[in-house]
């Protein structure tokens, strides 16, 4: 029985082998579309990015939307910084072939959850929360097909990425974050405090390199171009591979372990805008509306992308 799911994502690098790892996993997820959000780089290129990687993997049968252009209320800002301009540098890309589906992607959302049984679907947040928060204010009911929401954001012990409070994703989106964590649905979240805990070392792209194949040699240059910058901005021998650990979660739920504890998001202009604010020791009376990880099998989840990965073209 595979499981359904849409992937949300603003493709950057890490979003890339997430993304190729879910399609490569085709005998365990059922990928009902792909939805391009403005985040890392603008949604011009987040979805034409999105569209390379059916491509690359070969499932042209996998269709790409387009999503939201920008945050909900803030302006949107970009990360060209961390993942280059085109947003997945790193490997000489070919132009997309798979087409842009004209429906827009925040109605996909919508009336895939609508067409859906009750909690069939689970949303995977790799990027700003922008469609997922825009379908649940559009079509409240249509969170009856949602079986969990699975993201990668936030942090609380570790800090923020962004600024020193707030991580990117949530950051650039914060009132889309609040309507998702504020929704009562079942969530799932994989921040920072999880994702420094698997990092991109030069043994672990090894084998990418090794595959021969479009995909691995792809995965093995964009690991290259994404870890300079965040390597030396936090001295580490690679940088965090964060969106992965979205879709390795759903195949090898045993690599994770976390809390479910009560996550609010500082909505409020200021030094702590975006901030996921986590009451890891339980000292309010809030209610717990979400499962936050904050231990990862590092080893095992690169053994997982690794396999998985070799799959592919
Ligand atoms: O902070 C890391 C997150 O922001 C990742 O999803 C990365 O792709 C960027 O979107
Ligand atoms: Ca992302």
């Amino acid at each position: 029985m595979t499981r359904a799911i849409i992937i949300d994502t603003d493709p950057g690098q890490d979003d890339a082998v997430a993304i190729l790892l879910a399609l490569a996993a085709n005998d365990a997820l059922d990928v009902r579309g792909i939805v391009a959000v403005a985040g890392n780089v603008p949604l011009s290129l987040t979805q034409a990015n999105a569209r390379r990687l059916v491509d690359s993997a070969g499932r042209a049968d996998v269709p790409v939307y387009a999503g939201c252009a920008r945050p909900m209320v803030q302006p949107l800002r970009t990360a060209e910084y961390v993942h280059g301009q085109s947003g997945i540098n790193g490997y000489d890309w070919p132009d997309p072939v798979a087409p842009l589906q004209d429906l827009h992607g925040v109605d996909f959302i919508i009336e895939s959850l609508l067409a859906a049984d009750d909690k069939e679907i689970t949303l995977c947040a790799l990027g700003p929360l922008t469609n997922i928060a825009m379908a649940l204010v559009k079509v409240p009911e249509c969170a009856r097909g949602i079986r969990e929401i699975v993201m990668m954001g936030g942090g609380f012990f570790t800090g923020g990425n962004t600024t020193p409070a707030a991580e990117f994703n949530i950051l650039v989106d914060p009132h889309a974050a609040h309507v998702v964590f504020e929704s009562g649905l079942p969530l799932t979240l994989m921040p920072l405090d999880v994702t420094h805990q698997a990092l991109v070392t030069k043994e672990r792209i090894a084998p990418f390199a090794a595959m021969n194949t479009r995909c691995g040699d792809a995965c093995a240059g964009m690991f290259g171009f994404f870890n300079r910058f965040d390597s030396e901005k936090y001295g580490a021998e690679g940088a965090p591979l964060h969106d992965p650990c979205v879709i390795a979660y759903l195949l090898e739920p045993s690599l994770f372990s976390g809390k479910n504890i009560p996550v609010k998001i500082d909505i409020a202009p200021g030094l702590t805008l975006g901030m996921t604010v986590m009451d890891w020791w339980g000292v309010t009376d809030d209610a717990a509306n979400c499962m936050v990880m904050n231990k990862i099998d590092a080893d095992g989840y690169f053994a997982l992308l690794t396999k998985m990965i070799g799959r592919l073209p």
